[in-house]
């Protein structure tokens, strides 16, 4: 950036850091754990010494990242005050959580061996540039894991309808939900090499999904956003059967695509 040009404003996390966000995030951290901690470990050298977590929300990803990775120094970088709270007393010897805003240099006194990032680049303008810049922070063997939407697959007309309001609110904030494909087509630097570049599936009950896009539309449902893009009736309609979806009365089936990205940087 050019001496005296401003900051570019921070990017907005669409989906809040409320009780309902954080609760969200406990349902999310259980429906994706298993294949996202099989993920990690296969794409894991043998002996890590530093890993990081970005966006690592109340730290369900960070820990999952310290079990499945075995590192012996794991960080959760977020920007939430209110999930750091969360996450500062599950601290252990091993991991350890710090405030920072993952869209600028993270590391000055040491280059990671393994950085993770789940979930947050939906939520980041500049997918390419966000895993540049994260490159940029290996040291030589280290590993880039990203775990992303690439599509959520339903053909039922209210978890479309839900799919439409968040797409609009993230577009809204520059951003978007299936970032996947914009991942797979990522052409890395001199230096890095492709480790696995795959989709995984992961297809939730219905309860679960009910539960996940259930409390999400409590912190966005009244956006005037969405409100413009879903009619006032079509809202009422989507709250009454994911309530429906948790409690176990409906059969509504939604299948996530998942991008699955490894990086090594190999000088
Ligand atoms: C969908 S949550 C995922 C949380 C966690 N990675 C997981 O999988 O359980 C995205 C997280 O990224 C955080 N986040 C978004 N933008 C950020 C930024 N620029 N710097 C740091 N954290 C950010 C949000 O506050 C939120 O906690």
């Amino acid at each position: 950036m050019a001496y005296g040009e401003a900051e570019p404003a921070p990017s907005k996390y669409t989906f809040g850091d409320t009780e309902a966000a954080t609760e969200r995030l406990v349902t999310l951290a259980d429906v994706f754990s298993r294949s996202s901690s099989r993920f990690i470990s296969r794409n894991m050298q043998d002996v890590s010494r530093h890993a990081v977590d970005l966006g690592c929300g109340p730290g369900h990803s960070t820990h999952l990242l310290a079990s499945a990775s075995g590192a012996a120094h794991v960080v959760g970088f977020e920007r939430s005050e209110a999930f750091l709270a969360l996450a500062g007393p599950t601290s252990t010897h091993r991991v350890r959580f710090e405030a920072a805003d993952v869209t600028r240099p993270l590391l000055t006194d040491y280059r990671a061996d393994i950085i993770h990032s789940r979930f947050l680049l939906s939520h980041l303008p500049d997918t390419a540039g966000m895993v540049d810049l994260w490159l940029s922070q290996l040291a030589r063997g280290g590993r880039l894991l990203v775990y992303e939407v690439d599509r959520v697959i339903t053909d039922d007309p209210i978890l479309q309808t839900y799919q439409r309001a968040v797409t609009s609110l993230l577009a809204h904030n520059g951003q978007q939900l299936e970032v996947g494909p914009v991942l797979a087509e990522i052409v890395p630097p001199a230096g890095v090499r492709v480790l696995t570049n795959q989709i995984a599936l992961v297809a939730p009950t219905p309860e679960r999904i009910g539960r996940m896009f259930y409390l999400n539309m409590l912190v966005w449902g009244s956006d005037e956003i969405v409100r413009a893009t879903v009619s006032e009736d079509a809202l009422t309609v989507l709250r009454r059967e994911l309530v429906a979806m948790m409690r176990g009365l409906r059969d509504r089936r939604a299948v996530w695509q998942i991008r699955q990205l490894a990086l090594e940087r190999v000088s």
